[in-house]
């Protein structure tokens, strides 16, 4: 992918250090914008992706639109939960506070900031992405938004992130080292029902989950591992997800494989 880095016009030296920073971590050139349109950067130097440092972190211009962190869902799934409703999700994990959660797909982490929110801070949540320019929004999104909720504020920063591929990093992990680990790939079959994730399919890798891939989740995995998929889709039987979970209208739904019974079923409620 042909990508550069720049900022917005006027920038200020913090966001100059944070251009040359992200540019030099993902291998490619920072050039000062000096108010030259985008569309004539992308031509002078043949890119078709450009990331511009504003003053509200990293966007990155794609041809399918600005991809930048943002809370998503993630903030009424919370306020959900607080208001004692349950979330299919959390459900699907069993996940009480303290425990441990693998997110081997993290992209945004809108599901990953939900779940960190549960965890509360004796809890521990790792999040893998695979792509560089993705895991380098979700990370300055999980360092630096500032919202007004200190508690979701907490959650973003607890999450850790590593960029690498979850085959990999699975193989290295000893057995039973998380108590959840969970996949949410790209859909087989794209829902689009936020047109402000779009962007993410030209920046994410679209690989298929493999059998091999959820054995390992298994063996690192100590009470669960989870899937988030399309409802209905062929990826459950395919993978040995035999437990579904999610509402009965819903466009999406949790298979869930269970390895160990959950402890007295205690869910966490707000
Ligand atoms: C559907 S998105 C996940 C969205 C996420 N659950 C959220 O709430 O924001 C899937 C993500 O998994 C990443 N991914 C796909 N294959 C991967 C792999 N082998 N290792 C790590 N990440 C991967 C994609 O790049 C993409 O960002």
């Amino acid at each position: 992918m042909e990508l550069l880095v720049t900022t917005s016009d006027n920038p200020t030296t913090a966001m100059l250090e944070t251009g040359y920073k992200i540019a030099t971590e993902l291998g490619v050139l920072f050039v000062k914008k000096k108010r030259t349109s985008l569309a004539t950067l992308k031509k002078q130097y043949n890119v078709d992706h450009v990331i511009v440092v504003t003053r509200n972190g990293p966007v990155v211009h794609t041809p399918g639109g600005e991809y930048f962190f943002h809370l998503s869902m993630a903030e009424l799934r919370i306020k959900n939960l607080r208001n004692g409703k349950h979330d299919h999700m959390i459900t699907a994990m069993t996940l009480e506070k303290g425990m441990s959660v693998l997110d081997c797909t993290l992209g945004l982490a809108t599901d990953a900031i939900v779940a960190s929110f549960v965890l509360g801070e004796d809890g521990l949540l790792v999040g893998i992405e695979y792509s560089p320019i993705i895991a380098m929004v979700t990370r300055w999104g999980l360092e630096n938004f500032d919202g007004s909720d200190s508690e979701i504020n907490g959650a973003l920063r607890r999450i850790q992130v590593k960029q690498g591929d979850y085959e990999e990093y699975l193989a290295a992990l000893p057995d039973k080292s998380f108590d959840v680990v969970y996949f949410d790939p790209m859909f087989r079959r794209p829902v689009y029902t936020s047109s402000s994730l779009r962007p993410l399919r030209y920046l994410a890798n679209h690989n298929p989950l493999t059998s091999s891939a959820v054995a390992s989740a298994c063996r690192v995995a100590k009470r669960r591992v989870v899937m988030k998929e399309a409802a209905g889709s062929a990826e459950f039987e395919r993978l040995g997800f035999k437990t579904l979970i999610g509402g009965k209208y819903s466009s999406i739904q949790y298979g869930v494989i269970e390895l160990e019974p959950s402890a007295g079923g205690q869910l966490w409620s707000g």
